[in-house]
């Protein structure tokens, strides 16, 4: 039977709730498309750092290299910080960089049942954000400067790296179907040209990368306007690829469009190794109630079910949770958490599977 390794790292806050009810509905999935999946959980993040002064032991760092996808919660605690005041228990930092994950695959989509501040239909907002994930601005972090006069953190930018995100973001392009107001496969690079020349010499990459596919269009788009065009006019994208610090911003941006970061998954693929995680946080005064909204952990979970080549089942696990929302079996409150609690939202989604 083909069987797949993951690695689990169940996170701090709300996290272990979530990936539980993501690792049920994947152990259900699995059953059903006749694969199986073996999780190996280690302890990572915030809590763990209050234990041992580390927020990933290097044997757990090594278990993910050698696992076939990792699956995380959300990780950090407000209070838990490095003396350089920065939050101790985030691992995108250690996680991006040990895997090599440049390539942050941020989904924005619009799905029924949510509401949401923009008058876009379940259809007409579907796109991916394509974020650089290992330079950038976030190049700086653990190394910026600061005194108590002054402060800096580098953008950095290499030839490599924006040409294999970009790389990344036409491939992914060539998978899809199209920006759903005119069905044409696009990217967009966004990006600051006309002020910085770090993001000039990202956008003449990317012009060059974009020559090696004129099946697909190529379009730019400063990161201002591209904010504007987000919320007012979302159905033209495709895929965006963008700097590190920009896809932070501009995907919680889009995630505010259709409805919040509580439903929105992401990937974190490299040529070898890749993990998947909600864009949300760690929720930590929802922790332990079994209110917090699995939605974004489990449409994480279908994301690896594509990396491993499961593609049946990665579209089996997003059909069940559009049913479940359209269906109104399953229905998120106004305050973001489901009716009914996070493990009830998770048996409604593992119900309409097959
Ligand atoms: C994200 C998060 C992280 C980031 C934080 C938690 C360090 O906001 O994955 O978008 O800024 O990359
Ligand atoms: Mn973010």
């Amino acid at each position: 039977m083909r069987t797949y390794r993951l690695v689990v790292l169940p996170g701090d806050g709300i996290g272990p709730e979530i990936v539980a009810t993501a690792l049920d509905v994947l152990r259900a999935t699995a059953d059903l498309n006749g694969f199986a999946l073996t999780f190996e959980e280690h302890q990572a993040g915030a809590g763990l750092y209050l234990q041992s002064g580390t927020n990933l032991l290097p044997e757990t760092l090594a278990a993910c290299r050698e696992a076939d996808a990792v699956m995380k919660g959300p990780v950090g605690l407000p209070g838990v910080r490095l003396p350089d005041g920065t939050e101790a228990g985030l691992l995108g930092g250690v996680l991006r960089g040990g895997l090599d994950a440049y390539a942050n695959v941020r989904p924005i989509q619009r799905w029924p049942g949510m509401a949401a501040p923009t008058r876009f239909q379940p259809g007409e907002v579907d796109y991916v954000i394509m974020r650089e994930n290992t330079e950038g601005l976030y190049a700086s972090r653990g190394r910026g400067v600061a005194n108590q006069w002054a402060a800096s953190d580098i953008m950095f930018m290499t030839r490599p790296g924006v040409e294999r995100i970009c790389r990344a973001a036409f491939e992914m392009a060539k998978r899809r179907h199209g920006a759903p107001a005119d069905g044409v496969r696009r990217v967009t690079c966004v990006d600051k040209s006309n002020v910085l020349r770090s993001f000039g010499f990202f956008r003449s990459i990317f012009e060059e990368v974009a020559a090696d596919y004129p099946a697909i269009e190529a379009d730019t788009l400063y990161a201002d306007a591209a904010a504007q065009a987000l919320v007012m006019d979302p159905g033209r994208f495709d895929v965006l690829v963008m700097e590190n610090f920009l896809g932070d911003i501009l995907s919680d941006l889009g995630g505010g469009t259709v409805g919040g970061i509580g439903i929105c998954p992401s990937g974190n693929i490299g040529d070898e190794h890749a993990y998947f995680e909600p864009i949300h946080g760690s929720a930590p005064s929802l922790a332990g109630s079994d209110r917090a909204n699995p939605l974004g952990q489990i449409l994480a979970a279908a994301m690896p079910l594509d990396y491993l080549g499961e593609p049946t089942a990665a579209r089996q696990i997003e059909h069940a949770v559009h049913t479940a929302l359209s269906t109104s079996a399953l229905t998120i409150g106004p305050d973001g958490c489901p009716l009914g609690g996070t493990v009830a939202a998770g048996r409604e989604v593992v119900a309409r599977l097959g």
